[in-house]
């Protein structure tokens, strides 16, 4: 199995570009099963979590090519036949969660394996279910499978989320614009990975309104078309990178990157003393002199904190002067990292949703396990600023949301290997 060895200390120099979403991928790419005309991504991430989407569309019948080496995907759903998502790919991401919505829309009925757990939390699905339901579809559990119909259709209705999930609101908007009527989707979730999915189906000839609000109105069509569209730049990847210069000290541009996809986060690195400026190219982030300091950080839905940037932060404040406070309102497991990053030298303690880190001068190499893709990248993170050598084990969490993470890092400068420890 692979590892990664992070070798820490020198400062960092030059440019990292940004791919294309993960998150935001993997909802545009359900949305072919919408139609019967090809839907053509360009910009997409090279992951496996990419595969997984590409083996689950395929084994429902859509056609995914991809191409120049897995930037740009050609899909075409013309000839569904079957309508069955099996656990055996469910299981291995949540995401797979996000063809419920078009299939129900498309062919009026849909079996799809529940996800089970998952190592940040239970993540359940009962926000999708009440939604797909205001809509008209009839949902049963059986043997670990939803089994969703609307036999006459889907039928636009009002409805308020109770929480604002970004997956509900994905597959609700899907479904949405091939129901009959108006939807009107409330406490809609506002991250920018949604308001790409919208101007895509957009283009796809749906009407939809308010994405980017926490009100979402869809004006049901017959039919949807074809399109071509450009998938929005990995704010969390952007995020990541960005603290690579703030931990490790020294100064990194981040091509493709742009302040209103991480502005909650630009204002925390702000008050920990790491300077960020916009520039044409993307964006530029260095350390000045001396400690950071630390900040409190509470993690929310988009506009707020991203939780998939909290693993990631707690390196940063890990070595601030000062104690910060990091609570985590998203998911209910998610400081996993915590217990790694204390194998380093950290100090952190945990109790439920907090954790409370009281800065250390140094952090120092070890031997330490991902737990899941962000916490991953964290350790990679604090291994960049720790003495001595870091051994990340269990980094194919990482291969689902990062790509090309040892060239990246090494290409400002990090001394960073990928090696295959028995
Ligand atoms: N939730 C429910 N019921 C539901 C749906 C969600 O209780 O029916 C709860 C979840 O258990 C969780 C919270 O609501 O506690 C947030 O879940 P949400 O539905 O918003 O998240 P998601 O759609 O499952 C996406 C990203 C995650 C990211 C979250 C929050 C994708 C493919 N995944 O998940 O990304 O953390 O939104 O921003 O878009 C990652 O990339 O590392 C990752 C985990």
């Amino acid at each position: 199995m692979d590892s990664i060895i992070v070798t820490g200390g020198g400062e960092l120099d030059g440019q990292i570009p940004i791919a294309g979403a993960k998150n935001a991928c993997l909802t545009l790419m359900p949305a072919t099963l919408l139609s019967e005309e090809p839907l053509t991504l360009t910009n997409a991430p090279r992951l496996s979590d990419i595969k997984t989407m590409t083996e689950l569309l395929s084994s429902l019948g859509a056609e995914v090519s991809s191409l120049q080496g897995g930037k740009v995907l050609a899909m075409s759903s013309h000839n569904l036949n079957n309508h069955t998502a099996h656990y055996d790919i469910v299981r291995k991401m949540r995401a797979s969660n996000l063809v419920l919505g078009p299939m129900l829309a498309r062919l009026g009925h849909a079996i799809v394996s529940l996800p089970g757990g998952c190592a940040i939390g239970a993540r359940p699905m009962d926000l999708h279910i009440d939604a797909l339901e205001a809509l008209g579809a009839e949902i049963e559990l059986k043997d670990g499978y939803l089994h969703a119909q609307a036999p006459g259709g889907l039928k636009g209705a009002t409805h308020e989320l109770r929480f604002a999930s970004v997956g509900a609101t994905e597959n609700t908007v899907m479904a949405a614009t091939l129901a009959k009527g108006t939807t009107v989707l409330k406490n809609a979730a506002r991250e920018p990975e949604i308001v790409d999915l919208v101007r895509c189906l957009r283009k796809m000839g749906a009407q939809i309104d308010g994405e980017g609000t926490s009100t979402i109105t869809i004006q049901g069509v017959d039919r949807l078309g074809g399109a071509t569209h450009q998938v929005v730049t990995d704010r969390i990847e952007l995020g990541t990178y960005m603290l690579a210069p703030a931990i490790a000290g020294g100064t990194v541009e981040c091509l493709g990157g742009r302040i209103e996809l991480v502005q909650a986060f630009c204002e925390k690195l702000d008050q920990c003393g790491i300077s960020v400026e916009e520039n044409e190219a993307g964006l530029k982030v260095s350390r000045k002199n001396g400690r950071i300091r630390a900040v409190d950080v509470v993690t929310e839905v988009f506009p707020g904190f991203p939780t998939d940037l909290q693993a990631q932060m707690m390196a940063l404040l890990c070595t601030a002067d000062g104690t910060s406070v990091l609570e985590e309102k998203i998911f209910e497991n998610r400081f996993m990292h915590a217990p790694e990053l204390v194998r380093m030298g950290a100090e952190i303690d945990v109790q439920g949703g907090l954790a409370t880190v009281h800065g250390v001068d140094r952090l120092k190499g070890a031997p330490v396990m991902a737990t899941d893709l962000r916490a991953s990248v964290s350790l990679i993170l604090a291994g960049l600023a720790a003495e001595g050598e870091t051994i990340v084990s269990r980094v194919y969490h990482l291969d689902r949301g990062y790509e090309q993470v040892v060239r990246k890092f090494s290409g400002v400068g990090a001394k960073i290997e990928r090696v295959q420890l028995k």
